[in-house]
């Protein structure tokens, strides 16, 4: 999935920060393109991506804080907890089949949260490890996610668990 350049608004001062919400977006985007020759699958295989890649960059930086004492971490993670809980209600329901509605809802929960989060908290973090020249591990493709099976939490295997092609 090719991300498009990001908005001025959601840009930090950090190039790998820049980069992973780049990514972020474009796999929230594909959970929503109403093709016809999109199928449930392909909107599966772009929501375990989501998923994965929310986790991972959520975690690389709380690492990253944690590491370098940053002040502002607890607040900065309080966000991120309440909207992992909302990412995993939604994809809950997608067990039940993940339509075009439902992709619908993650994106916009993604796209409205994403602003004032980058706006609040990413922008200081950015700020705060590029001054210190502190960058984060890049994150895996969904390739490597299906080669190494790492242990997915519940809801995200929930979520992941195959339902019939409507
Ligand atoms: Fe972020
Ligand atoms: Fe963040």
């Amino acid at each position: 999935m090719k991300p498009q350049p990001l908005p001025a608004n959601l840009t930090t001062s950090h190039v790998e920060i820049d980069e992973q919400h780049a990514q972020l977006l474009a796999w929230a985007r594909a959970l929503v393109l109403d093709d016809p020759a999109g199928t449930e699958s392909e909107r599966r295989r772009a929501l375990a991506f989501l998923l994965f890649y929310v986790e991972r960059h959520f975690a690389t930086q709380e690492a990253a804080m944690r590491d370098l004492r940053f002040s502002g971490f607890e607040r900065h993670r309080a966000e991120h907890t309440a909207l992992r809980g909302q990412v995993a209600d939604i994809a809950r329901a997608a067990s039940a089949g993940l339509s075009l509605a439902v992709g619908e809802r993650i994106y916009d929960l993604i796209t409205a949260w994403l602003p004032g989060h980058v706006h609040e908290h990413d922008s200081d973090l950015a700020a705060f490890m590029r001054a210190r020249k502190a960058s984060i591990p890049p994150l895996p493709g969904l390739d490597d996610l299906f080669e190494d099976e790492p242990d997915l939490p519940d809801w995200m295997a929930e979520a992941l668990a195959g339902t019939p092609e409507r």
